[in-house]
């Protein structure tokens, strides 16, 4: 009998497995297909101060293994969040959470997560400062080590629950970032957020994506994840979140030996809602296949 459970900032995870901020919306819409509470967490949609419609329509394009996105964190606001998703998913999720927050100032993240750290069922809030679709915010203070450093110091001021900051992969040194993080206070570090990209439709000649550029996932940046995972993980002593175009039990281990505390799973959920059920349910199979007993193990083990 294998052990799945791994601990992130002293919370136990039955598995690693956890839907990714944007790819699984607030976690009960799922609770129809199979029962969520398989999933070692959930990491909630993207929330910010005040609700959001989102960036102007086409927001998707299809690539070869992968998409792009460009939602630009439409979500109804960190009001309607804890008074009515948070409430709908413990309905039918009853372990702890990851709230993921965004924001477009350093005061408006500060406010976003002060208020979320008092909700009892967050267990980990995840800062994304590497959203790569809105301007004056989002990516803007992840691709810089000085307002990575701002950002994070702020949250932990304000918040008791343990604090990981997402980062973009669309910078030159994703280590400095890291290190910035941690000597501010972060608690963890989740990575990797989309890379920057960009179709053309060859009939009309134009962007395919209304706000033209986007965010690349799916299968095909799984390298580049796996890579930033090693470079993170040689860089700061904090867990890990790794992420990044995971599709199946072999790519959790992979991610996990390159140095990821736990998984999240995003673009898999588009195509099949039913991703991480499926790679809960392979992943003793392929630990087996491998001689893993203990997924804590193996955290780092490429090192
Ligand atoms: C989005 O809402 O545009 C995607 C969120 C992200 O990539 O951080």
């Amino acid at each position: 009998m294998v052990n799945t459970k791994v601990t992130l900032s002293g919370l136990t995870l039955d598995n690693p497995i956890i839907p990714a901020s944007g790819t699984f919306g607030f976690g009960y819409e799922f609770a129809d297909l199979y029962d969520i509470n398989i999933l070692g967490s959930i990491s909630c949609k993207g929330t910010t101060k005040e609700p959001r419609f989102g960036n102007p329509t086409p927001r998707i394009a299809e690539c070869t293994d992968g998409l792009i996105n460009s939602v630009g964190l439409q979500n109804p606001g960190i009001d309607k969040v804890i008074s009515e998703e948070l409430p709908k998913l413990a309905k039918h999720y009853q372990k702890p959470v990851i709230a993921n927050i965004s924001g477009f100032s350093i005061e408006e993240y500060a406010y976003t997560c002060e208020k979320i750290n008092d909700h009892e069922q967050v267990g980990i809030i995840e800062v994304n400062i590497s959203c790569p679709n809105v301007h004056n915010g989002g990516m803007s203070f992840g691709t810089n080590a000085e307002s990575a450093f701002a950002v994070t110091k702020a949250v932990k001021k304000v918040t008791t629950k343990p604090v990981y900051i997402k980062l973009s992969p669309n910078v030159t040194d994703i280590a400095e970032i890291a290190k910035a993080c941690e000597a501010a206070g972060a608690d963890g570090i989740s990575l990797i957020n989309t890379l920057m990209g960009m179709r053309i439709d060859l009939k009309t000649r134009k962007p395919v994506i209304a706000n033209k550029m986007g965010g690349f996932s799916g299968p095909a940046i799984f390298p580049v994840a796996v890579r930033m995972v090693y470079q993170v993980y040689e860089a700061v002593k904090l867990p890990i979140i790794g992420m990044g175009g995971v599709n199946s039990a072999r790519d959790v281990i992979e991610m996990m030996l390159a140095g990821a505390s736990a998984v999240q799973v995003g673009a898999a959920n588009l195509v099949d809602p039913f991703a991480c059920k499926n790679i809960i349910e392979e992943l003793p199979k392929v630990m087996e296949q491998f001689g893993i007993s203990s997924l804590q193990d193996i955290i780092g083990g490429s090192h």
